[in-house]
């Protein structure tokens, strides 16, 4: 393929939330693939609040930083243009790493975590799927609720930011297993389609008051589980809610991201008096899990149990304000950026 594409790169490191200014929307030759390479068109990528993280410098034990003046990176799918490979052809289908661009050059073979993996694409099961419920995000939700937070017959289970997209469906999962499921989230419509669209028995805007005593008054008789997108005072809240030997799946903690540091809670001798477990995790650490889930998963879509509520943006020059929007509550769901032209 001749001609050009466009990628976003790191122009600055945020302080803070993120700016338009800390992207940069460069053009550069669409690259060619070598002997054991494939050259993929992006039709959607994902967004995802890690990418702040990784937007900040310094090593930490997380995912690698970006670089400045380089390409940023994030879940994507695509069709495959061209091929130096036996594994792919012109056509397939592919999820790989390499978002934030409009061309992905990719390695057929290599480190398992940046290999493209093809998708099966059909009438019912669009690419974009690959980034939302039969992703990584999906299998997050999914071993973080029954793995990580080992889930038992009428646990109430607590989930923040719970209408994102790993946390709609995790309420969703809950509820499948038939638990009673509170749910929080930043606005009085999220909350409406917790009720509403995902069942949620008990939900509340966290803006609306403390933490604790929303959480309280959905859950006068304690909580079992907590599935934490959110630490902070969402973590504070959970730790006084739980009865004894209660579970939390660490999942992430985004009120954290646009600081330097991330806060503890200040009650964590809970852990200690009620026997509760915390246990944290990255969904790549079950990536055995991934063909289980899918099954299960794709058995719930063609069902038509699973809703998968998603905020689209279209053109890649739209992908910071993506991110910005992510960042700042603004999404219903996961949030995409469609690359078609
Ligand atoms: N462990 C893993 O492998 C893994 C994998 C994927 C994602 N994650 C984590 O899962 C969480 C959700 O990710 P996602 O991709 O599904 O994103 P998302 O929930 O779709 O979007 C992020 C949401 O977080 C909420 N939020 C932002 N700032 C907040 C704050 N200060 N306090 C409370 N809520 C805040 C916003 O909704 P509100 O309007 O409700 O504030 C926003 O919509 C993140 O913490 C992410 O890092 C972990």
């Amino acid at each position: 393929v001749d001609g050009t594409a466009l990628e976003v790169r790191l122009a600055a490191r945020p302080v803070g939330p993120p700016r338009e200014s800390d992207f940069a929307l460069s053009e550069t030759a669409i690259p060619q693939p070598a002997d054991g390479e494939l050259l993929v068109r992006n039709t959607w990528m994902s967004i995802d609040p890690s990418t702040r993280i990784r937007m900040n410098g310094g090593d930490s034990s997380y995912m690698p930083a970006f670089e400045l003046g380089r390409s940023l990176e994030s879940s994507a799918v695509g069709e495959v243009v061209e091929s130096r490979t036996p594994d792919f052809k012109p056509g397939d289908w592919v999820a790989h790493p390499l978002g934030w661009r409009q061309y992905a050059l990719l390695r057929a073979v290599g480190s398992r975590a940046r290999a493209p993996k093809q998708i099966e694409v059909d009438a019912h099961t669009p690419a974009r799927a690959y980034l939302g419920p039969l992703s990584w995000v999906g299998l997050t939700s999914y071993v973080g609720l029954l793995t990580v937070a080992e889930l038992r017959e009428n646990d109430v289970v607590f989930i923040s930011a719970a209408a994102g997209a790993v946390g709609n469906l995790a309420v969703q999962i809950a509820k499948l297993r038939g638990h009673t499921v509170i749910g929080s989230a930043g606005s009085t419509a999220k909350v409406r389609f917790l009720r509403e669209e995902l069942g949620c028995d008990h939900a509340f805007c966290y803006r609306d008051g403390d933490v604790g005593e929303l959480l309280r008054a959905a859950a006068p008789d304690g909580i079992d589980v907590y599935f934490d997108n959110v630490g902070g005072d969402h973590l504070e809240a959970a730790l006084e809610a739980l009865r004894l030997r209660g579970r939390v799946a660490l999942c992430g903690a985004i009120s954290d991201y646009n600081r330097d540091r991330s806060v503890g809670p200040g009650n964590l001798f809970n852990a200690v008096a009620k026997g509760l477990t915390l246990r944290g995790f990255l969904a790549p650490m079950y990536s055995r899990e991934m063909d289980a889930f899918r099954r299960e998963m794709r058995s719930w879509m063609a069902a038509g149990k699973i809703v998968y509520p998603e905020t689209v943006f279209h053109g890649l020059e739209q992908a910071p304000s993506a991110l910005i929007a992510q960042l700042a509550g603004e999404n219903i769901g996961k949030v995409l950026v469609s690359l078609e032209t």
